[in-house]
């Protein structure tokens, strides 16, 4: 597969001092986690993800959002990083500045072994209280749905970014300097669209930086990017890491 990267590619990539990565939903499709617009599946197909990631759909029907996402908990959780997370992980191992921008809430970048990564969106194995949004690490068995705010009473959320809430501060000030001051930026199985996230790449590109894109699909990037790889991220990630800087450790695959 080496002969698909153009020379002049594998050469900025050895070169560069700083990588910034975005991902999306599609990296985790090779792991078996729908991505987020196929997700509506069985009981759930009759919901739109915007009826139920939001503040207005858990005030209206808390039991309903908390055991959707206890569904998708419960799939998260057998899930495996695949070999696309392996080799961003092998990647930031030979790149001295290294950022991952995920909008994934799966936690399968630090499975695979990434140490920088910013959370766009939260993670599905965190929680926190409605009331006050601070974090909640336990509380007591209980059948109630959603459980109890162990400190106030306040029903318990899991600590993801629902549709109309503000992105974390530190996550978004990490990403944006990262996109802003990397040679090379990754925009890997985003469909491109939801922002804030989807105006990285175009940050990167403005301030200079050569702009990959690995989608199976076009999306409103692909006309921009610098190079762009219609193929499955767990299929090309591997084969570019190999050959722009020799084998991914195959122990960790
Ligand atoms: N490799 C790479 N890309 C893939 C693969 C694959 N194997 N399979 C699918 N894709 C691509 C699809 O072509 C699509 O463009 O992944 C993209 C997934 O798009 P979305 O489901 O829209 O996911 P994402 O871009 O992460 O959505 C952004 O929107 O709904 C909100 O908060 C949610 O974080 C999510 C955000």
């Amino acid at each position: 597969m080496s002969q698909l990267f153009p020379s002049a590619l594998l050469e900025t990539l050895r070169k560069a001092r700083s990588i910034a990565v975005l991902t999306g939903a599609g990296i985790s499709a090779e792991s078996g986690v729908p991505t987020f617009r196929d997700a509506q599946t069985g009981l759930w197909a009759k919901f739109k993800p915007e009826e139920l990631a939001t503040a207005e759909a858990f005030l209206r029907n808390p039991k309903m959002v908390w055991e959707w996402y206890r569904y998708r908990f419960d799939m998260v959780r057998t899930v495996q990083p695949n070999p696309g997370h392996y080799a961003l992980a092998e990647m930031e191992r030979r790149v001295s500045e290294f950022t991952l921008v995920t909008q994934n809430i799966d936690g399968l970048h630090q499975k695979a072994g990434s140490r920088n990564v910013q959370e766009l969106h939260g993670n599905i194995q965190r929680y926190k209280c409605f009331e006050d949004n601070q974090a909640v690490e336990s509380w007591a068995p209980t059948e109630e749905m959603p459980p109890k705010c162990p400190r106030c009473g306040g029903m318990i959320r899991p600590d993801i970014v629902w549709f109309g809430e503000s992105l974390p501060d530190g996550p978004y000030v990490a990403a944006h300097m990262a996109s802003e001051t990397c040679d090379v930026f990754f925009s890997i199985g985003t469909s491109a669209v939801v922002f804030p996230a989807a105006a990285l790449p175009g940050m990167a590109l403005r301030a200079g930086a050569v702009v990959v894109e690995i989608n199976p699909e076009r999306t409103p990037l692909t006309a921009q990017a610098t190079y762009v790889f219609q193929m499955p991220s767990g299929q090309l990630l591997p084969e570019l890491v190999k050959a722009a800087w020799g084998a991914v450790d195959s122990s960790k695959q």
